[in-house]
């Protein structure tokens, strides 16, 4: 029998960014009454000056709904033709339905396939990855992508390797079909031997038990991270990784325009930056000062306010590279919006 297969358009391209940060900024000196830290030592060692912790009203919804508005308006695309909405989180508190859902029905998606993924701090690039393939093979037309986080409801205030780094957001973009190739091939994988790095404390399960005989301690589960190891993993095996994705979409570190990595450290860029050869001309993602750590939302953060200051541009070639819990990693080169 001969079956119809779908077919889609030539090349898909990022068609607009937004994003959504959280009203209250948490300075390096509220963090310091948490943990025993200094501003200096936050500084140097991470580049964060200062993160956003989201509201009571900032949920996980409310922050993605808000960055798709603006990624929407920016690619000049009406909810009603987005078909396919994918969210990246690790933070939504509720195992099932998936949040895609509720995001699409509130922005006007109506009947939008919708699922969330689970790939940390690859999410966006994980999802920016097979929004490239279901409008190249015609599975969707118009596909949203959301990186969503509110990591300080999973961390622990008190540890000092994980509560100055963590933080709140969400950013979108719209991928849709081009006539230009705008979404370079993929490199990515993951390394489940490392898992152990950066995990949550204990299942959900076990927490509520222990909950349940200490008479109201409710053990909220938070995430754990072993720093020093997943710094080196980052800052040397992620280079290569990135050297992979520049490679694949055959384009040379001196054709390289803008650079974004996932905002895990500043450390962590510059070794990256340095390792790739890259020249002193390209522009860097340096969102984490004022940011922290969003996970899936860092990526697409960075990237709205390089092109909101006119450091980036429209047309421009930029390499991101997403890595983190997982281990799970994605890289690849995009045209700017
Ligand atoms: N304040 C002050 N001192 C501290 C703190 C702190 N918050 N934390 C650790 N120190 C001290 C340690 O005690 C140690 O002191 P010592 O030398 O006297 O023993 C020293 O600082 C160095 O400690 P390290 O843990 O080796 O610090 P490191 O340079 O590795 O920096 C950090 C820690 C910032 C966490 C870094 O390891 C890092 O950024 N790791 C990677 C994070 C990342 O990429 N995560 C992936 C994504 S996250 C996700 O998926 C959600």
């Amino acid at each position: 029998m001969n079956l119809a297969v779908s077919r889609g358009a030539s090349f898909s391209a990022i068609l607009g960014v937004g994003g959504y940060r959280p009203r209250r900024i948490v300075d390096n000196a509220e963090i310091c009454t948490y943990i025993d830290s200094s501003d200096e030592w936050i500084r140097t060692r991470s580049g964060i000056i200062e993160r956003r912790w989201a509201s009571a009203d900032e949920t996980v919804q409310m922050m993605s709904v808000a960055a798709a508005r603006r990624a929407m308006e920016r690619a000049d695309v009406e909810p009603a033709q987005i078909d396919t909405v994918i969210v990246s989180t690790v933070t939504h508190l509720y195992q099932t339905p998936a949040v895609a859902t509720t995001i699409a029905s509130e922005l006007g998606a109506t009947g939008a396939a919708a699922f969330d993924i689970s790939a940390a701090c690859a999410g966006f690039c994980y999802g920016t990855a097979m929004a490239d393939s279901f409008v190249r093979s015609g599975a969707s037309k118009y596909v949203l992508v959301v990186g969503v986080e509110r990591l300080s409801d999973m961390t622990n205030k008190h540890d000092r390797s994980t509560a100055f780094l963590f933080a709140d957001g969400a950013g979108a973009a719209v991928i849709g079909p081009s006539d230009e190739p705008g979404i370079g091939p993929v490199v990515w994988g993951s390394d489940g031997e490392q898992a152990p790095l950066i995990q949550q404390t204990e299942p959900w399960d076990r927490a509520l038990v222990k909950a349940e005989g200490d008479a109201g301690d409710p053990h909220w589960p938070t995430l754990r991270m072993d720093g020093n190891p997943v710094f080196k993993w980052a800052a040397y095996t992620m280079s290569k990784t990135a050297a992979e994705a520049l490679d694949a979409a055959g384009v040379s570190p001196d054709d390289l325009d803008v650079f974004v990595p996932h905002q895990a450290n500043m450390r962590i860029t510059d070794a990256m930056f340095r390792a790739l050869k890259l020249p002193e001309k390209v522009v860097v993602g340096r969102d984490i000062a004022y940011q922290g750590n969003t996970s899936a939302a860092s990526i697409p953060l960075a990237l709205e306010a390089l092109l909101d200051s006119g450091e980036a541009k429209s047309g421009q070639t930029c390499l991101i590279i997403g890595f983190g819990a997982g281990l799970v990693y994605a890289g690849q080169v995009i045209v700017l919006p």
